[in-house]
């Protein structure tokens, strides 16, 4: 429900190009989505860390991370994930309004949510990673035990278990993680923003 009613906007002196020329690079979303487990937050925080020593400016905002402050009103039904993803989307639109990268990483299962992120911002502005890893594997490395307790049936609506993942159709990235290591998934990411001259 749309709310905004005598509410105008402000154009600022500093615009996003500005921004650009003073920390001489570009600023995008990478948004990270797969499974549990599949190693979105390891490889967004890698790759967060690749961007610092190569002077680039980004913020990470990690799904669990979030949903212990913005997010913490939120549980797993569909919509509370499809306003979890709207709330994170925004977020990150002003991160790189702000000249920085905003890599996000949550699981973010469903494609019309991840569709509604995508057209928030430019089409050079959201790359799309998909951190693909077959739920068996997932469910073998299982770090937080989590995948255990869904089988258990502890947790309801636990993604890729009882309730759906949504694969990407067309990620501009996709990391298989059960093929590459760590650094070979920076790699590919840090490439890629190379060749598109975000960096
Ligand atoms: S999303 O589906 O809304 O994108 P998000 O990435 O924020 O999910 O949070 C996922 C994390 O919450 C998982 O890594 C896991 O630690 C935890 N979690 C708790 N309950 C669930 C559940 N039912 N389904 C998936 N993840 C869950």
């Amino acid at each position: 429900m749309k709310k905004e009613q005598n509410i105008t906007w402000h154009d600022r002196t500093i615009t996003r190009r500005d921004r650009h020329l003073l920390n001489n690079h570009k600023s995008s979303i990478i948004w990270f989505t797969g499974l549990s487990g599949s190693g979105k937050s390891t490889i967004a925080n890698a790759v967060e860390l690749a961007l610092f020593d190569l002077g680039v400016s980004s913020y990470l905002l990690d799904g669990d991370n979030l949903r212990h402050g913005l997010n913490s009103d939120l549980g797993f039904t569909d919509k509370d994930r499809t306003e979890n993803i709207r709330r994170t989307a925004e977020t990150a639109k002003l991160f790189i309004d702000s000249g920085l990268f905003a890599i996000t990483a949550l699981i973010s299962p469903f494609r019309k949510d991840r569709d509604t992120a995508r057209k928030l911002v430019s089409s050079d502005d959201f790359i799309e990673v998909y951190v693909k890893c077959p739920l068996a594997i997932c469910e073998s490395r299982d770090p937080k035990g989590l995948y255990k307790k869904a089988r258990a049936g502890e947790i309801p609506a636990f993604t890729g278990i009882d309730s759906p993942y949504e694969e990407p159709l067309h990620p501009e990235i996709m990391l298989e993680t059960d093929r590459y290591s760590i650094a070979g998934c920076v790699k590919i990411v840090i490439d890629y923003l190379k060749t598109h001259k975000r960096i």
